[in-house]
């Protein structure tokens, strides 16, 4: 892998995207040990303060319609979980793109793109995971109950998960490149959190409530209010207790 490490940087999904326009390889890593301006999904701020997690981006050119580049962030989590039960923690996948572990929140994947018609230019896939246990402001930062990984596994190495993280996204996206997208949402379909639960999702300015129902085969989120199915091909869920 060619790749740059910051010790401390805005946010490597921006320095990546800054790279991916000047054409670096597919599979360019950017990485640091901290990040000043790290963000998340919904224009939400993801707290990096140096040594306390990982964070780091990737950049890919799939030749593939914008509409279909969310698979990217599926591809991305069901590689962390992957990566994650190899260490030994089983962790649950929050459709999209937050990995659990008992139901809190463990890491986060922001996928970026530029686009332009139909076309994709670049994407970037960025990831956050806490790693050091976290002190109480950066818990309560989050938008639900957080934990760290270790937490639950006190010796694990970031290096090893960086490594084996790549090792199963390399060959989730080489089958996907393929056109192999369903075997991956099986895998991913097995790790889905709330499944046959009541959940709320919010998308855009509406929220919506019913059943977590299933996946669809383009990975969109499938719920039943009892009077009807609804799909979501973008929004953030919760559960309703
Ligand atoms: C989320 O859960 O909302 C997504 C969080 C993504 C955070 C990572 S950290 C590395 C990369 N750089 C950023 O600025 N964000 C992502």
């Amino acid at each position: 892998h060619t790749g740059e490490y910051h010790d401390l940087i805005g946010s490597t999904n921006d320095r990546a995207k800054e790279l991916a326009a000047n054409k670096v390889p597919e599979g360019f890593l950017v990485s640091a040990n901290g990040q000043t301006a790290g963000r998340g999904r919904f224009g939400r701020s993801w707290n990096s303060p140096p040594g306390q997690g990982l964070y780091f981006s990737l950049v890919l050119y799939p030749s593939l319609p914008p509409v279909e580049l969310p698979r990217l962030t599926l591809l991305a989590g069901l590689a962390l979980a992957q990566a994650l039960e190899n260490l030994g923690v089983n962790v649950q996948i929050k459709w999209p793109n937050d990995l659990l572990i008992n139901g809190q929140k463990v890491a986060g994947i922001l996928t970026e793109i530029a686009a332009e018609a139909e076309r994709t230019i670049y994407a970037v896939v960025g990831i956050g995971i806490n790693i050091e246990p976290l002190d109480e402001e950066v818990k309560s930062s989050f938008a639900y109950p957080a934990t760290a990984l270790k937490e639950h596994l006190p010796g694990v190495s970031r290096q090893s998960l960086l490594a084996m993280f790549l090792e199963r996204f390399e060959k989730l996206y080489e089958e996907f490149k393929k056109g192999e997208f369903a075997q991956s949402l099986t895998e991913y379909k097995k790790r889905l959190a709330f499944l046959g639960e009541e959940v709320m999702i919010i998308t855009g300015d509406r929220e919506y409530i019913g059943v977590l129902h299933d996946l669809g085969e383009d990975g969109s989120l499938i719920i039943n209010d009892g009077n009807t199915v609804k799909r979501f091909a973008a929004g953030e869920i919760s559960l309703r207790r």
